[in-house]
């Protein structure tokens, strides 16, 4: 522990660490509670678990900030509970307390990654310092003076699931640094909106943000376009052109689709972010550049590496650090948030009306979809129903015919018929402007007969008689 936090006023160690989640592991019940005790008096939100594999259980719906875990306990000890939350989680920030005799162990414990450890017994203040520590380290925001400490970097990023909490914390770890960043995951995952909050949660959120295509521009064009050029360097060249990469100074370059690039290109790019420097087309001199470079792929980099399309020493620049998006299939938890969230959009846009909402079981085959389009797929999903919908709420066989249209699938009998009597419904509707005694009879069916029709398709007749 560094002497320097010992300064710290307990009050304003309160204030930096309030709401904070610490998960607490020990095979003493008594340790646990005084401990639990002692920690929600500082305002924590404690949960505690008598055993590693209990904490184990309890880490994916209590999602703690922190883990303190007792060294030596019966069954799995504090290290081997270590190794498996690195696995899930690796920048969770875990402590270790730790009885006199196995000190040697707790400090091996460090080698591997765990954040500190403690000897029991050890008083309150000097535990309120190491958790300090570990949530400023491992969370810079959490620090009231932060430049980042403002949540909008990651604001449109709409998630309630575990793993990209997880990968939020690292972002926001990695966002301060200048390292570079490579983002590896399929397409319509989000890569752009991540880049972006990348830089929006780094100390070049002021500087521009410039995304580069590599796949949409042509290959004997990459050159001008990154590196600029000078007016007469080319047929065409008429003026002088700055380039991307000099258009990024100060701020972050967006390589999206590296795994794109041309080999021989690959060579060019790497020397300029070796050295800091661009030349134009048709200059003598270079031009110092100083920007952060996150790029993105769909495809595998290593098995470009193995094929000999993609250049191992531009990889390893690229890739200091890899974030990796879960494809939407795995966070299904988020499709009902970010399907709202869409809908909302389109609403917002559209001047004609809109569906308001899903039916539950709209809803429910949502979710249940593949999504191999991920939220790019998603949204164009809901877009595409939205704006065919007339009616107030989104049914199940309204998703279910958009995403077959992906597929090219024969729509089943039953689904087919369905269809069809919404649609005549719905035209026999307009046609009587929601007169329903009028579309009943023009359907020879009674007003009961026809409310029920409705009410199948839930439709209302009211929202045909603004028109
Ligand atoms: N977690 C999220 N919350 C809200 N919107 C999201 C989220 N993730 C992605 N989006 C939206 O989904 C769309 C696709 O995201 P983005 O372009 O960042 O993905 P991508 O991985 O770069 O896709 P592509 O492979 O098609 O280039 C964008 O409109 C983006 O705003
Ligand atoms: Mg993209």
């Amino acid at each position: 522990m560094p002497e320097s936090r010992k300064s710290v006023h307990p009050q304003q160690i309160r204030y930096l660490m309030s709401q904070n989640k610490i998960l607490l592991v020990d095979d003493d019940p008594r340790l646990l509670k005084l401990l639990s005790l002692r920690l929600k008096a500082a305002n924590f939100r404690v949960e505690i678990a008598s055993s590693g594999q209990q904490a184990l259980g309890k880490l994916d719906t209590f999602l703690p900030d922190l883990i303190i875990t007792d060294l030596r306990m019966e069954g799995m000890d504090g290290l081997t509970l270590f190794n498996s939350v690195q696995k899930k989680y690796p920048s969770l920030p875990v402590i270790i307390l730790t009885a006199h005799g196995t000190i040697p162990n707790a400090v091996e414990a460090t080698h591997k990654g765990v954040f500190s450890y403690l000897t029991k017994p050890f008083d309150g203040q000097q535990l309120l310092l190491i958790i300090k520590a570990a949530l400023e380290q491992c969370y810079p925001t959490t620090d009231k003076n932060s430049e980042a400490k403002d949540p909008g970097w990651r604001s449109e990023i709409i998630t309630q699931n575990s793993a990209m909490e997880e990968l939020l914390k690292q972002t926001q770890r990695v966002a301060q640094n200048e390292v570079s960043i490579l983002i590896q995951s399929d397409s319509g995952t989000g890569k752009e909106l991540l880049a972006r909050a990348v830089h929006k949660a780094s100390l070049r959120h002021k500087k521009p943000f410039v995304p580069i295509n590599c796949a949409a521009i042509p290959d004997n064009l990459l050159e001008s376009e990154l590196f600029g050029h000078l007016k007469g360097a080319f047929t065409g060249a008429d003026s002088n052109h700055t380039g991307l990469i000099e258009a990024a100074d100060g701020g972050t370059l967006f390589l999206d689709e590296i795994g794109n690039m041309p080999l021989e290109f690959q060579a060019k790019l790497l020397r300029v972010l070796q050295e800091g420097e661009v030349r134009p087309v048709g200059a003598t001199q270079s031009i110092p550049v100083d920007v952060r470079v996150i790029s993105a792929t769909h495809t595998d980099l290593d098995a470009a590496i193995q094929t000999g399309t993609f250049r191992e020493d531009l990889y390893y620049r690229l890739n200091v650090v890899m974030l990796e998006l879960p494809p939407l299939s795995e966070r299904r938890e988020d499709i009902s948030l970010l399907a709202n969230h869409f809908l909302q959009q389109v609403r917002k846009r559209s001047k004609n009306s809109v569906a308001k909402s899903f039916s539950p079981e709209a809803m429910k085959a949502l979710m249940a979809a593949p999504w191999p389009g991920n939220i790019r797929q998603l949204i164009n999903t809901i877009e595409q129903v939205a704006i065919l919908t007339v009616t107030p709420i989104i049914s199940e066989a309204q998703i279910n015919k958009a995403l077959r249209g992906k597929t090219g699938e024969i729509t089943p009998l039953v689904d087919a018929q369905s269809e069809f009597e919404r649609n005549y419904l719905v035209q026999i509707l307009q046609m009587t402007r929601g007169n329903v005694t009028l579309a009943a009879r023009l359907a020879k069916r009674n007003r009961t007969e026809f409310y029920k029709l409705l009410s199948r398709h839930q439709l209302e007749a009211k929202v045909f008689r603004h028109d």
